[in-house]
């Protein structure tokens, strides 16, 4: 039996595969990212893991299972969008189940007649959980089991998702860091938290070492009327501060391609008047060669 919830997910994640746009960029039922938009492999290769208790946006799931290759092994994830939480168990899945050339061939957009390949799906989908394979099985429904049709539709972000772009955002999409990922997942805990960025201090546990919060920060304006970078102090980062253990990390502010200003976290000089004891970590851009990115965090 498919509860009620489980049916308006599924009825909301069709209407977004036949077009019917939603209301909000970010809300509960928005499009996917397939792939992280960030460099995750170019901060995270810079970030000791081994152990360690982690809170991060869930997006596609990458920063869940780059953190997994790097040694987390506890691991709690938060997103708005509930799509989110099928996806992530989408790709679990898929590590845990296929191998190499397969996974590319079922994630990756560009050039690629396999895309979310129905028969590929059949194979991953005995790792899913009940209400995982139910929602992914009435999709392929709608698309008549063309895993193609359900990866290029209005379900994914597909401006930008090149497959080069994609490889080197991650560390875990390298041959032999894959082999890696498959051996560390058996052992790890996932849990998913079905919450926005504004009320996460009240969802989620604590003692975290690291939390990662994306680039979420270009959208404070989404979440408050005006003096964005105060509130998005006192409402948000101060509370979430309280959840990290002794020395842990925050990361508040990612920056895409350092020195063009496109919202107000990009501003160093803004950040820093609000912000104290601000560190950063410079590394390349994917979005364009000899562009740099950077993420921003504090420590307890
Ligand atoms: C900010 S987006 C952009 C992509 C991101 N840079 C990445 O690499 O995955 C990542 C995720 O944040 C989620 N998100 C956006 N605003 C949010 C909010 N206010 N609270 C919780 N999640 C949010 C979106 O639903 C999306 O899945």
């Amino acid at each position: 039996m498919v509860n009620v919830l489980e049916n308006i997910h599924i009825k909301k994640a069709k209407e977004l595969i036949n077009g019917i746009p939603l209301k909000e960029k970010y809300g509960t039922y928005s499009k996917l990212y397939s792939f992280t938009t960030e460099n995750v492999a170019g901060y995270y290769s810079k970030i000791e893991f081994q152990n360690k208790k982690i809170l991060t946006v869930c997006g596609s799931g990458d920063h869940v299972l780059n953190a997994i290759l790097l040694g987390s092994k506890n691991i709690e994830t938060f997103d708005i969008n509930v799509f989110t939480y099928y996806f992530l168990n989408l790709k679990i899945a898929a590590v845990k189940e296929l191998s190499y050339q397969d996974f590319l061939n079922y994630f990756l957009l560009e050039n690629n007649s396999h895309a979310m390949d129905y028969k590929l799906y059949v194979k991953l989908s005995r790792y899913l959980n009940k209400t995982v394979s139910n929602f992914w099985k009435e999709l392929y429904k709608e698309v008549h089991y063309n895993g193609n049709v359900l990866r290029n539709s209005p379900l994914f972000h597909n401006l930008y998702d090149t497959n080069e772009k994609k490889l080197m955002s991650n560390l875990y999409l390298n041959e032999n860091f894959f082999q890696s990922l498959k051996q560390n997942i058996k052992g790890v805990q996932i849990t998913f938290l079905e919450s926005s960025l504004l009320d996460l201090k009240n969802h989620c546990g604590n003692h975290y070492d690291f939390i990662f919060l994306s680039n979420i920060s270009d959208y404070l304006s989404s979440m408050f009327n005006k003096n964005l970078l105060e509130n998005y102090q006192d409402e948000i980062i101060n509370p979430l501060k309280k959840k990290l253990s002794k020395n842990g990390k925050l990361f508040f502010v990612y920056q895409y391609d350092v020195g063009n200003i496109r919202s107000v976290v990009d501003d160093m000089e803004k950040v820093k008047s609000v912000f104290s004891n601000v560190k950063e970590i410079t590394f390349p851009s994917v979005i364009g060669k000899k562009k740099q990115d950077k993420i921003l965090y504090i420590e307890e």
